[in-house]
């Protein structure tokens, strides 16, 4: 492959948040090139905001309906290869749906879809399909997740045997929807956000650094879920107990209403033999627990050798020059784009850009919001989760 991958993004445009952090991060390797969009609700905000991406007007649709049936008639060498969906999640399953039959890889934000039912339908295309998707559960591409994660599997620290895992932010502590903040609109709207809110929101990143850390499923909860804030159509608290499938148990909270947090992911896993603890506003740190011996400080740096292989394939940097949310998010398109170009040839895809979040990781947080939303109804009942 001697060329750049071509990037459609659906969503994005003017005033949103997400898209503008994707842009980045599928630049920083210099993989990847934006080619066309349709990057609003509004189609004349939709063209006016690719122009500002210095896009040719003709690739600046007014919808992604548009998109797919333009794209469609370019010739192979200027179509774009990929579409990434940073839409608000009712706006999830319908382009990814049109971009799989149509025959593009997908890169689509979490939660995947408005429904388990859409995300199993994804699942399922994708599987029939071969293409490529990543769900940008974002904080699984940190060097330092990849790092425990790999820990884990060797089994330095034993069979697991706990986990706790958090994620509180106080942005919707108050009724911030009312004053028509858009990302706080469509987020507390069941309409657009699905059965949940902050446990979608969030949880699901919670949930699946959870998963992914320590490989283990979550196989059944019991939650306790609250709507704080008056008025409020969705949840945004829930406090989560977790049963895992090698016998493990955790705790999982989730909050929007954690006034003054800001984005306070952190985990904590324990084995027989000892632990590990990671926090994500200090995502170069890692500290390493052991019963009978002092704690160590793991540090992520392209000269720290006792990072893995698979950390070290994922940083740029050396240690004390820190690398963040960007490149965390860089390495799920690093990875992705890789993968893609691999398939584009015509070969297999070398397993180590195979580490991105994929439709399944997708479907599990649907799982999870629906097992999360059935137990809080209940009144705190155990749910499986399958
Ligand atoms: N991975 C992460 O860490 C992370 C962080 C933030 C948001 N997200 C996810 O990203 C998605 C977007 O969130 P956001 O905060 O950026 O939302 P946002 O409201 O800031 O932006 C959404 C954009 O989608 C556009 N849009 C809506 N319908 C459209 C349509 N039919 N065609 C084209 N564009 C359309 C809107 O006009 C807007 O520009 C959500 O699913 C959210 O859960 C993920």
């Amino acid at each position: 492959m001697s060329r750049k991958i071509r990037m459609g993004m659906v969503g994005g445009g003017r005033g949103a948040f997400i898209g503008a952090i994707h842009r980045h991060a599928a630049g920083l390797d210099g993989q990847v090139e934006l080619v066309c969009g349709a990057f609003h609700i509004d189609p004349e905000i939709s063209v006016a905001s690719g122009k500002d991406f210095y896009l040719p007007e003709d690739r600046c649709y007014r919808t992604y309906h548009e998109m797919f049936e333009k794209e469609a008639k370019l010739p192979a060498d200027k179509r774009m290869d990929f579409v990434t969906i940073v839409t608000p999640n009712f706006v999830h399953f319908e382009p990814a749906k049109l971009a799989l039959e149509n025959g593009y890889h997908v890169v689509c934000e979490k939660p995947l879809s408005f429904s388990l039912d859409e995300a199993l339908q994804l699942e399922a295309l994708v599987k029939k399909t071969g293409l490529t998707f990543a769900v940008t559960h974002t904080y699984t591409g940190y060097p330092m997740v990849k790092q425990a994660r790999e820990m884990i599997k060797e089994g330095v620290f034993g069979k697991i045997r706990k986990v706790v895992v958090e994620y509180p932010q106080g942005w919707l502590s108050t009724p911030l929807e009312q004053s028509g903040n858009q990302q706080a609109s469509w987020r507390t709207d069941p309409k657009r956000s699905g059965k949940a809110g902050a446990v979608g929101d969030i949880g699901t990143h919670a949930e699946n650094l959870a998963e992914t850390i320590t490989g283990l499923k979550i196989t059944e909860l019991c939650a306790d879920v609250s709507r704080m804030v008056s008025g409020r159509l969705l949840d945004d608290d829930a406090n989560i107990l977790l049963r895992f499938d090698n016998g493990a148990k955790g705790v999982l909270h989730c909050s929007q209403i954690a006034a003054g947090e800001e984005n306070a992911l952190n985990i904590r896993v324990y084995g027989e033999k000892g632990g590990l603890e990671w926090h994500q506003m200090e995502p170069n740190t890692m500290l390493v627990k052991w019963l009978d011996k002092p704690t160590q400080v793991y540090r992520v740096g392209g000269d720290r050798a006792y990072m893995g292989a698979v950390a070290q394939a994922n940083t740029r940097t050396p240690a004390g020059h820190p690398e963040g949310y960007l490149e965390a998010f860089g390495n799920i398109y690093k990875n992705f784009a890789k993968t893609v170009q691999a398939r584009i040839d015509g070969k297999k895809p070398d397993p180590v850009n195979l580490d991105f979040p994929t439709v399944e990781d997708g479907v599990r947080g649907m799982k999870f919001i629906d097992a999360v939303i059935e137990s809080g109804d209940a009144g705190a009942k155990w749910v499986k989760l399958n």
